[in-house]
């Protein structure tokens, strides 16, 4: 066997371990189209592409080719005036960054810059807040998970740079009041943008089926940015999402260039400087191969996946739907005597992988399912898999945490903790242990773990989190 042909074979061997990709029984992560030709497309292309560099548009004029093209579509997508421009990015977190690095730059004269957000903003926000040094001003939802647009405005003061907006929110699936948040904000003079990462891609084609979707692209006036990804609901390799900005003078901040060395001028429209062309080469092939007609027939399936998956669960004791979706993600809640996190645990033991999420602030914990095309002929199977899940852990009962241990979880301050606390602690949380050859293992069942790391407070969480990463990241020699 060739050294190459060796190579792939371990990295298939490795391969094996993960969640899979395709199938439609992954319900985070991944979103399948369920299409093999669309997707050897893009993979074939993102090969194609592998080696070459977004750096310079001169350079690689097909790249900056195949990007406007796409931003193209997106704008035709959102309902983008002539005016619309936008910029292929890695990743959603790297469009939210960017969105708000540029409304903090556009206002330099801003002493300490906030941003408004509702509670159910995507995490990236607050990375965004981190880095950029912008305070994220928290505005707990409504009882209907959506933003308030009443208690935002007592939130916008003379600091504000931006005001957010999702199109739908990750946790709950349901989309903002678009159309109150975007006026506020243009009263006030501050930018407004809406978070459709996850279903900007999708909802614009829910409303063409005569779904109910509440307004939310430029056609809300004060919209200023948005953004989309393609590696979602574009059904595209991951790598690329889109930050759309109204104007080019609303974009310009974004851009950086730098001069102030011997080497080239650097000029970026984006965080990374040398980026490989692969990515938006397989997002754009596969646009190609799907456009408006398959993209249309994908989301007519997934929503009648969605659908019927509400109505399944309505059949189903101990389970209700959190908040009646607006676009392709579902919350589930459980009543006392079912614990949520068991029944992740069952589901990924009958072969669905669903995401546990926490209970925060009036959020009971849930579980989420990002729903995808490919599920559609599964939603049967996923379904009863759902059913026996719950029966197996209303069965097994609550999952108890230790009265000590959350005693001593509620009295430390992760500030104050030593790296050897924490590894005391991971090791108490049953997060990490190790396996007969002392090497690094991980739970196979979460329910305990979770119901642990739930009780901490989220700073507590966020300390034990980054000290299990920092343990799992470790060089192998
Ligand atoms: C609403 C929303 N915004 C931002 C993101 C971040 O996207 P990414 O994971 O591609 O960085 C996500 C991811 O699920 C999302 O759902």
């Amino acid at each position: 066997m060739s050294e190459a042909a060796d190579a792939l074979a371990r990295l298939r061997a490795l391969q094996a371990a993960d969640l899979p990709v395709h199938g439609g029984r992954t319900l985070a992560y991944v979103y399948d189209s369920g299409l093999a030709e669309v997707d050897r497309a893009g993979r074939e292309a993102v090969a194609a592409y592998a080696g070459s560099n977004g750096l310079d548009p001169t350079a690689f004029p097909s790249l900056l080719r195949m990007e406007n093209e796409l931003v193209g579509f997106a704008a035709d997508l959102l309902d983008g005036p002539d005016t619309v421009v936008g910029t292929v990015t890695s990743g959603g977190t790297e469009s939210v960054l960017l969105a708000v690095q540029a409304a903090r730059d556009a206002r330099p004269e801003v002493d300490r810059p906030t941003m408004v957000i509702p509670s159910t903003a995507h995490a990236a926000f607050h990375k965004a807040a981190h880095y950029f040094g912008v305070e994220a001003r928290v505005v707990e939802v409504g009882a209907d998970f959506r933003a308030d647009v009443a208690a935002s405005a007592a939130a916008i003061d003379e600091r504000t740079v931006l005001v957010v907006a999702s199109a739908p929110s990750y946790a709950h699936g349901v989309v903002d009041p678009v159309a109150g948040l975007a006026a506020l904000a243009a009263a006030r003079g501050v930018r407004c943008h809406v978070d459709a990462c996850i279903g900007g891609w999708v909802l614009p084609y829910a409303a063409r089926q005569g779904r109910a979707v509440p307004a939310w692209t430029f056609a809300v006036d004060g919209v200023t940015s948005i953004s989309v990804d393609l590696h979602k609901y574009g059904y595209a390799p991951k790598g690329t999402s889109l930050l759309l900005h109204r104007t080019p003078q609303l974009r310009r901040p974004q851009f950086f260039a730098s001069a102030a060395w011997p080497g080239y001028t650097m000029l970026n429209s984006t965080m990374q400087s040398t980026k490989s062309g692969g990515p938006l080469a397989g997002a754009w092939t596969v646009l190609q191969t799907l456009g408006d007609r398959g993209y249309a027939a994908l989301a007519a399936d997934v929503f009648t996946a969605v659908d019927r998956i509400v109505a399944g669960v309505a059949a189903i004791e101990h389970l209700d739907v959190l908040a009646a979706p607006d676009s392709t993600l579902v919350a589930l809640s459980t009543d006392e005597t079912c614990d949520v996190f068991t029944v992740c645990d069952e589901m990924l033991a009958r072969g669905w992988f669903v995401q546990p999420q926490m209970a925060f602030g009036r959020s009971p914990r849930t579980v989420h399912l990002s729903v995808s095309a490919a599920t559609l002929p599964a939603v049967p199977d996923l379904l009863d898999a759902l059913a026996a899940s719950v029966a197996a852990a209303v069965a097994a009962g609550p999952v108890q945490v230790d009265a000590a241990v959350a005693e001593l979880i509620a009295a430390l301050d992760p500030a104050a903790l030593t790296p050897e606390d924490f590894d005391g602690l991971l090791a108490a949380s049953g997060l990490v242990g190790e396996d007969a050859d002392g090497a690094l293992a991980l739970p196979a069942r979460m329910a305990e773990v979770n119901a642990m790391l739930e009780i901490a407070s989220p700073a507590l969480r966020e300390a034990l989190l980054v000290t299990f990463l920092d343990r799992l990241t470790r060089p192998e020699r």
